[in-house]
């Protein structure tokens, strides 16, 4: 029931789907990021001045990833859907335009080279099969099926992970399987990660943190 064609089929809804306008106003959420939302620290104190994130401290990379995704996640930290102590306090004072603006903000932002060093030959080369080929014996599509050939994002629904830092892919990875992540439309994400053992994630999430960061800005 769970098989590849069912996967496939729901992608292709799904991008049909995916024509929200991007609405947000840059120049306004500057000043939201700058200031924060008054409870939470400001975004760049854990994001990075560059939007790029940090990988020891488990920060993505915001620079560069799609407008209507990043607002997306910010709603759904709001509504709880994704559940983030950390994260959670940051946004939770911001209307929905707002949060629209400071994704505007990001989403232009260029992206800055935040490349993981190569893990060994073996975990790369699993590592690359996964992500480009996938695992159809344990019916695990490419990550490229949905989230672009390069893994730099389709759309506003699949985001780019090329260039993402690795400790952050493997932690959402592991709240997928977990649970306490659980906002992926028609549960695309739960249903891939839930199959893929812990040594798995470490392979994908290595080779993935390892392409260039400027692939993460195609996909559109
Ligand atoms: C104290 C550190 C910290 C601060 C400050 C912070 N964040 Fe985050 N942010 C995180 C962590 C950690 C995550 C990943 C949490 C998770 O696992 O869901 C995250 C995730 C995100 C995501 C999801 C990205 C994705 O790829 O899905 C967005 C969007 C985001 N933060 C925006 C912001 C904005 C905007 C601000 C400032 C208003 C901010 N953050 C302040 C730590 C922080
Ligand atoms: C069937 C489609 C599909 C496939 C295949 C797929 N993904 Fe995803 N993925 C999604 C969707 C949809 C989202 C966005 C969920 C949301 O809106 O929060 C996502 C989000 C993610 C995120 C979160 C990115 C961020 O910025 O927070 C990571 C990490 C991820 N996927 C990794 C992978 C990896 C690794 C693979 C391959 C092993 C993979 N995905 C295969 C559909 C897919």
């Amino acid at each position: 029931m769970n098989g590849p064609v069912r996967y496939l089929s729901l992608v292709g809804a799904l991008l049909v789907s995916a024509s929200a306008l991007a609405q947000g106003n840059p120049e306004q959420g500057k000043q939201l990021v700058m200031q924060g939302d008054g409870s939470g620290a400001p975004c760049m104190a854990c994001h990075g001045q560059d939007g790029g994130g940090n990988n020891a401290g488990g920060f993505p990379r915001l620079a560069g990833l799609d407008e209507n995704y990043l607002a997306k996640q910010m709603r759904d930290y709001n509504s709880g859907s994704r559940t983030s102590p950390i994260m959670q306090p940051n946004v939770d004072n911001f209307s929905d335009q707002q949060l629209q603006d400071i994704a505007a903000y990001y989403a232009a932002m260029p992206v800055p080279a935040t490349k993981a060093p190569a893990a060994d030959d073996a975990l790369m080369a699993q590592g690359e099969k996964l992500a480009l080929q996938g695992d159809w014996d344990n019916y695990i599509p490419p990550c490229s099926s949905c989230h672009g050939p390069d893994n730099g994002g389709m759309g506003d629904v699949f985001p780019g992970i090329a260039g993402q830092h690795p400790n952050y892919i493997a932690s959402q990875l592991r709240a997928w399987q977990a649970g306490s992540r659980s906002n992926d439309p028609n549960n695309l994400m739960v249903a891939v990660a839930e199959r893929l053992t812990d040594q798995q994630i470490t392979a994908v999430a290595a080779w993935l943190g390892a392409q260039p960061a400027s692939a993460a800005k195609g996909g559109k």
